[in-house]
């Protein structure tokens, strides 16, 4: 049976803002099994990097459990969160921003092994860090050069290879292709790929473009400012997505044929502050199908098929 690496329940984070408190993370439950991608979808602003860091507790949630291997690592003191760190990694969507420009590829792999104290000395560094390199595929002759010298996709690995540097058991992903043009994208999901299952790694893959997901991941997330609505195997939410809002999400993905050539859902109505909101469904102003009913209090997920997840009250009405 599948090992879960990490589970969430009823996760919230709020920020203070001048006019009260923005909902960005407001009760989600996910889990993700070793060695498995969730990938986390749904439009800019809906929480999906607030909910990785949340995770990775760079940011403090409000309420809710983060359970890592089991353990409720919101619990942890200082002592335990530096262990945890090794355990725990994230790869950014600009590798530009979160590269020191004054440090070389090797001395920016080199850090995070100096920081853990993970080599002896300078012999076992350069080892490490060399090897490092050919891992995620950048030349030898690129050890001295400066991130500026290099290409996005160059610096996407460099990147990943300060993540992996630790030996990390789970990588929050955030938007790590977004920023690469379209062949290059699939030169680094590859690259992922490959280390994912060399090393065992579990992901957690944020982006806002479900394309990239859909053969990556084992199961997706769709959020809906602040709140989970569709949790599903890969291929199940494409064969068969159930919420009002999954399926105006992939009826805006183009297709290449013309025979298969789908209605696109275009969205109206007001979308919902996630300042103080108001109980009920954050989708209902905008869903087609939405009824009284909808606006009265929060629809929580329930299990529609086996592992299918769905978060809408009028659902069998609108089937
Ligand atoms: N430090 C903060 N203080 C106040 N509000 C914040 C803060 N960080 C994020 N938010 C708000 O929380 C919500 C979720 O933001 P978040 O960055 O998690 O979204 P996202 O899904 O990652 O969006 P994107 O696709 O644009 O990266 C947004 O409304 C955002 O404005
Ligand atoms: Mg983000």
């Amino acid at each position: 049976m599948a090992e879960k690496l990490l589970e969430v329940r009823n996760l919230k984070k709020y920020f203070k803002v001048k006019n009260g408190y923005l909902h960005a993370v407001d009760n989600v439950n996910f889990f993700i099994n070793k060695g498995e991608t969730l990938g986390v979808v749904g439009e800019s602003g809906c929480g999906k990097s607030t909910t990785g860091r949340v995770v990775l507790r760079l940011l403090e949630a409000t309420d809710g459990e983060i359970l890592f291997e089991g353990k409720n690592i919101r619990t942890f003191n200082k002592s335990q969160l530096r262990d945890l760190r090794k355990e725990m990694q994230i790869v950014f969507q600009d590798p530009y921003a979160s590269l020191n420009p004054r440090m070389t590829v090797s001395e920016i792999i080199a850090e995070p092994l100096l920081i853990h104290k993970l080599v002896k000395n300078k012999q076992e560094l350069d080892k490490k860090v060399a090897s490092l390199m050919s891992t995620v595929g950048l030349a030898e002759r690129l050890y001295n050069a400066y991130p500026h010298e290099l290409d996005g996709g160059r610096r996407q690995r460099i990147g990943i290879a300060r993540a992996l540097a630790v030996n990390p058991k789970f990588i929050v992903c955030d938007e790590p292709v977004s920023a690469l043009d379209v062949s290059i994208q699939a030169q680094i999901l590859n690259l992922m790929q490959d280390l994912q299952e060399e090393f065992g790694l579990t992901y957690m893959f944020i982006t806002h473009d479900l394309s990239v997901v859909k053969h990556i991941s084992d199961n997706i997330a769709v959020m809906y400012l602040g709140q989970l609505v569709e949790l599903a195997p890969a291929k199940e939410l494409f064969k068969n997505p159930l919420h009002p809002y999954t399926k105006a999400l992939l009826s805006a993905i183009p297709v290449p044929s013309i025979k298969h050539k789908k209605e696109r859902i275009l969205l109206k109505g007001e979308i919902t502050s996630p300042i103080n909101p108001q109980p009920g469904c954050r989708f209902a102003k905008r869903c087609p199908h939405a009824t009284d009913a909808c606006t009265k209090q929060d629809s929580t997920l329930r299990e529609i098929s086996p592992g299918h997840f769905v978060a809408c009250d009028c659902l069998e009405v609108i089937k």
